[in-house]
């Protein structure tokens, strides 16, 4: 398929990717400048050696969009929906367009490799990067990165597959080993990551913080042989270049031996002087420094990176042209991609689409239709260029006469809101609005100050070199009489003053551990309330930091100021939510998560809706039998009320053009096509995983291949909703299947289903196909997903959908043997709507 973005152009090599060529100019360099290239010399940018001809090379993350060299601050990006939507759209083509869609933001960031997709899988409904994985399955996984893998790299820009391998979940990441055995392993958690490697050819694999213990050898990531060397780079003939994740090597013998190629970031890091130094000692072979130079030239050369060598001290070559802003085409996908995304979980009488709307009143209710959650926390995030929330995409698309009304319902957060610095705070020393910074050095000498009218410091860079404590302070003037409340969050080594008066402070001297726990990106601090009664009440503010070294990350402070002044209570907020719903025609409540909640570094400590939303959603559903809820979160949270309303739409944490996407599906100018890519439980306590935090610095996968929809099978057990299912906006049946009555071991299996649309709408259909063994052995699942398609079909016409099952599917570890197995006999498969919507079957003979 020929995407908006062109057709795919081959990466630009100036030199063909060549062994001989790139082996001989790796032989003309020294062993400490080799050595050299093996850290990067930034956050995201990797060493140019003009001798070698290598050009700088930059990386970024990955995975809502691209966000480009500088961090997010300047140079506003894309913001796709979060990989999680993108996984329930279930459809390869997509993901493939959406890699192109990336490569055209990396060519205007000037990015050579995409630190995404991520294909570890959401093992446990709470885990921090959730919202950042596809699915809970493997199959399903691993076809939707190697579709984005492949619109990535077929337009020059490498994709990172991370984080290789069995880094499913946050809490204590650094630190643990991920307990498997080898038949879980490489059918579980290597499989996806063995697809987007083998048919979507990626070219870097990030290695994972945590460590892997799979009874033959426990090593962290960064060092594991088996998995480096042993599987990526011997069972997969892995060509490309092994990149740790940042700041995660603790080594520089057992890495570099191990098979890691690349440390990040850099400049500093436990490789440079250290291991040329432990070659110069035969602790590590020359040869093993050369191969991972090589290796970095291949990449070099398939991201249009390597050129002729040139004179060191000039400039390699004119710079390119600045490639086109991005266009209508692109900002149409990402809306696209949004609406298809979202998951129809129930819609009694047909009520979405809702028509028709004219002259209607719509009561629009919820934190989070106004406070969209556009995207998830840590390294995922980048600076939107523009969002549209969910209030100004349905008040663009609704025709003048419908009546729509806006509601709150009550404060969703449990951190109150940024502080208005704008309106409410002034510099101490002067009359500006704003927040004061200076900057002293140990001796106490200032060496600089900054004024910003920004609450959000969190985290702040960029001192006058030397400087090691930052005393932020600004006076804030409070008339609006009530009870105000103020946090003031601060990470880190830290007084907090009011008036003053010592509020808060710490000691903690941890440095890049602290960037790693996320704790940097959410400063926290206990409420202060403040009463005014009469009159401007001038309130002091201090907050004194010491400077984190976070090694790669830089030289940071943390700090954020949150103010909530007085206001009308949640009760009171509801309440009035609830007359408006009363009174409309449609009431449409958008609940989900939040900043808060989903993000890399922490795991959730509960699937509940945060703050009183379920109280919220049951009275308004109470007032008013036409509601439909919007759920707005990137991972699971449980709907006790589901069988209260009349709709739910699973609406992700959808990207910039979230509103727009939204007012599509509600007003039936898109489908909501999505299946679900995980399976919601009713109750946290029923998930097979219902949490990972790491026992005695283990995390024990013990349900062995029990994860997911088939840990749900093996158990028996009902969730909310299973694994696949999504209604759409058509109805189907499933008239025939047609699939070989028998296959040799080692074939995949095409399988012909032939079904019809018998609803009102021209419509998608996800066809999924599930795999029983001959013989069901409790150890193992009692279906597997083997295979899936996507079909479009006419309103009263019928499809042949075409599955291909692959040959993998059909085989299990053989961990005595340590080899694939077919296993031979009858196997049916299970053609249907979801994991447990299965509506036809057919047996096929493996032959053994
Ligand atoms: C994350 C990676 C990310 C890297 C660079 C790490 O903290 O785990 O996924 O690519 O930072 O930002």
């Amino acid at each position: 398929m020929v995407s908006a973005f062109g057709p795919p152009r081959p990466p630009l090599p100036v030199l063909p990717d060549d062994e001989v060529e790139l082996r001989s100019r790796v032989g003309g360099l020294d062993l400490d400048r080799k050595v050299a290239l093996l850290t990067g010399v930034s956050h995201s940018a990797l060493a140019e050696e003009p001798r070698l001809g290598l050009r700088r090379i930059v990386v970024t993350d990955g995975p809502q969009g691209v966000r480009g060299q500088h961090g997010v601050g300047p140079g506003h990006s894309l913001l796709a929906p979060a990989p999680s939507a993108l996984g329930a759209t279930w459809d390869r083509e997509l993901a493939e367009r959406m890699g192109g869609l990336f490569a055209a933001e990396a060519h205007r960031k000037g990015v050579h490799v995409l630190l995404a997709p991520l294909v570890n899988l959401q093992r446990t409904p709470v885990a921090g990067r959730h919202f950042e994985y596809f699915a809970e399955d493997p199959l399903l996984t691993g076809e939707l990165a190697a579709g984005l893998v492949r619109g990535l790299q077929a337009r020059g820009v490498a994709a990172c597959v991370k984080h290789f391998v069995a880094n499913e979940s946050e809490t204590d990441r650094t630190r643990y080993l991920a307990r498997l055995d080898e038949p879980t392993l490489r059918e579980i958690y290597l499989n996806p990551f063995e697809t987007t490697v083998l048919d979507g050819g990626a070219w870097t694999v990030m290695a994972a913080y945590s460590g892997l213990d799979d009874g033959v050898e426990a090593a962290p990531m960064t060092e594991n042989s088996r998995m480096l060397r042993g599987v990526l780079k011997g069972d997969w003939e892995f060509t490309g270049v092994v990149i740790s994740d940042w700041a995660s090597t603790k080594s520089a013998v057992e890495s570099a031996n191990g098979g890691l190629d690349l440390v990040m970031p850099g400049p500093l890091g436990p490789w440079g002087p250290a291991l040329a130094e432990a070659v110069r000692a035969g602790k590590v072979d020359e040869s093993v420094i050369d191969d991972k130079v090589v290796r970095l030239l291949r990449l070099a050369s398939r991201v249009g990176r390597l050129t002729d060598p040139w004179e060191p001290g000039t400039a390699p070559v004119a710079a390119d042209p600045p490639p086109p802003a991005p266009s209508e085409s692109e900002i149409a996908l990402l809306r696209e991609t949004a609406a298809r995304g979202m998951v129809v979980l129930r819609n009694e009488r047909d009520l979405v689409p809702l028509s028709p709307v004219a002259g209607r009143r719509i009561a629009l209710i919820g934190h989070n239709a106004e406070a969209t959650y556009f995207q998830g926390g840590g390294s995922a995030y980048v600076t939107p260029q523009r969002t549209v929330n969910f209030v100004d995409g349905l008040r663009a698309a609704l025709p003048p006469d419908v009546e729509l009304s806006v509601h709150r319902g009550g404060d969703a957060r449990d951190h109150l809101p940024l502080l208005a610095v704008e309106d409410l705070a002034t510099d101490p020393d002067g009359t500006g609005p704003g927040i004061r910074a200076s900057f002293f050095d140990p001796s106490g000498r200032l060496l600089g100050s900054d004024l910003r009218a920004a609450s959000d410091w969190a985290p702040h860079y960029g001192f006058p070199p030397g400087t090691s404590r930052v005393v932020l302070r600004s006076v804030l003037s409070l008339s609006e009489p009530g009870t105000h409340q103020l946090e003031i969050g601060a990470v880190g080594r830290y007084r907090v003053r009011v008036d003053g008066e010592l509020r808060d402070h710490a000691e903690d001297d941890r440095g890049v551990e602290l960037m790693l726990d996320s704790s940097v990106n959410h400063p926290t601090g206990p409420v202060i309330e403040i009463v005014v009664d009469g009159g401007t009440r001038r309130v002091e503010l201090e907050a004194e930091l010491s400077v984190i070294d976070a090694g790669g990350f830089g030289r940071l402070i943390s700090a954020r100021f949150r103010h909530l002044p007085p206001g009308p209570s949640r009760e009171s907020e509801i309440a009035e939510a609830v007359l408006a719903a009363e009174r409309a025609e449609i009431a449409v409540v958008v609940v989900g998560t939040n900043e808060e909640s989903e993000s890399e570094g922490w795991d959730r400590t509960t699937l509940d809706l945060p703050g009183h939303q379920n109280e919220l959603v049951r009275r308004v559903a109470a007032a008013n039998p036409r509601t439909v809820v919007v759920v707005n979160a990137g991972a699971p949270v449980l709907l006790p009320w589901a069988t209260e309303v009349n709709t739910i739409l699973w609406a992700w944490l959808p990207g910039q053009e979230a509103g727009h996407a939204l007012a599509d599906v509600l007003l039936g100018r898109a489908e909501a096509t999505g299946r679900l890519p995980w399976t919601l439980p009713s109750r946290a306590e029923d998930s097979p995983v219902p949490h990972a935090i790491p026992v005695d610095g283990f995390v024990d996968y013990s349900e062995g291949l029990h994860v997911g929809h088939r840990g749900w099978d093996r158990a028996d057990a009902t969730p909310a909703y299973p694994f696949g299912h999504g209604l759409g906006w058509t109805t189907w049946t499933y008239e025939r299947v047609h699939a070989p009555r028998t296959v040799a071991a080692g074939q995949d299996i095409d399988v012909r289903v032939l079904l019809a649309n018998t609803g009102p709408r021209d419509g998608h259909e996800v066809v999924q196909v599930y795999l029983e063994a001959p013989v069901d052995d409790p150890t193992r699942p009692v279906r597997t997903l083997s295979g899936f398609t996507v079909v479009h079909c006419a309103a009263g016409t019928s499809v042949e959908a075409t599955v291909s099952v692959p040959r993998r599917a059909l085989q299990t570890w053989d961990a005595v043997l340590g080899t694939w197995r077919t296993t031979p006999g009858a196997h049916r498969l299970r053609i249907g709507r979801s994991s447990r919507d299965l509506l036809l079957t057919a047996q096929v003979e493996v032959l053994g």
